[in-house]
């Protein structure tokens, strides 16, 4: 690995109270400051996400904060969505963008992604930008074509070097939330052709900088195999990271 840094990515999804929250933090406090190398981050419900921001400074935890999602806007009538200034102005770092249930289940699209992905790094926040195949797309051969349609359109207009400002998931649809994990070297492949088309887009130097982590049924038990791969650079976890004790396995891998 061209010295990147590997980061472990919890996405809560629609888990976890505000009291849930707190409890999880005094769970994970005692392991997570380990310096292990790695950068550890949970993006959770924009409820919790004041009371983590606070819980983490409180507790002095090396845990990055995110969100799952965002409106391009900065304001305006747009009943129930949530703006990039106010998760800058609650202290955030990240922002998951285009994860597939904002586009299986909400209908978001790779334009409406570019449009977040442009208004999260005009904010100085750090997406975390999803791709990935379905099932059929898999099984139909499509799966490099899929992927790198979303990267094109999703990073479409978007300049400079985005090495330190961006992470690409790559999520294939099938293994999330189903324990099908995808096998390692498949996902490395993915990935592979991930970065050279970064390389492509943007140049082979962001490339080699730019960390490309892997999402769908990571848990304790598979996620040294997944780091061990060369080319994927961390791990986005859904229903593994809920837990005090199986989030801290997978951090401490
Ligand atoms: P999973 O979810 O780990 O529960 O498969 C991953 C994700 O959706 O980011």
């Amino acid at each position: 690995m061209a010295d990147r840094r590997p980061m472990i990515a919890g996405n809560w999804k629609m888990h976890m109270t505000t009291g849930d929250a707190v409890t999880f933090l005094e769970g994970v406090a005692a392991g997570v400051n380990e310096d292990t190398g790695g950068e550890v981050v949970i993006c959770t419900p924009y409820t919790a996400l004041s009371t983590v921001a606070a819980d983490i400074e409180k507790k002095n935890l090396k845990i990055g904060l995110g969100a799952q999602n965002m409106h391009w806007e900065e304001t305006g009538a747009f009943t129930g969505e949530i703006s990039p200034l106010m998760l800058v102005d609650l202290g955030l770092e990240f922002v998951i963008v285009g994860h597939s249930e904002r586009r299986q289940l909400f209908g978001e699209t790779n334009e409406t992604v570019n449009k977040k992905l442009k208004a999260a790094l005009d904010h100085g926040l750090k997406p975390i930008f999803c791709v990935g195949e379905t099932l059929s797309q898999r099984e139909a051969g499509q799966t490099t074509e899929v992927i790198a349609a979303q990267i094109k359109e999703g990073l479409e207009g978007i300049g400079g070097d985005l090495s330190e400002r961006l992470v690409i998931a790559y999520e294939p649809i099938w293994a999330i939330g189903t324990g099908k994990v995808a096998e390692p070297e498949d996902a490395n492949d993915v990935i592979r052709h991930i970065r050279a088309l970064v390389g492509s887009l943007f140049g082979v130097d962001t490339a080699q900088k730019l960390r490309i982590i892997y999402g769908g049924s990571v848990k304790p038990d598979n996620v040294a195999k997944i780091m061990a791969e060369p080319e994927i650079d961390g791990a986005l976890v859904g229903g593994a990271c809920l837990k005090p004790d199986s989030f801290l396995k997978l951090v401490n891998y």
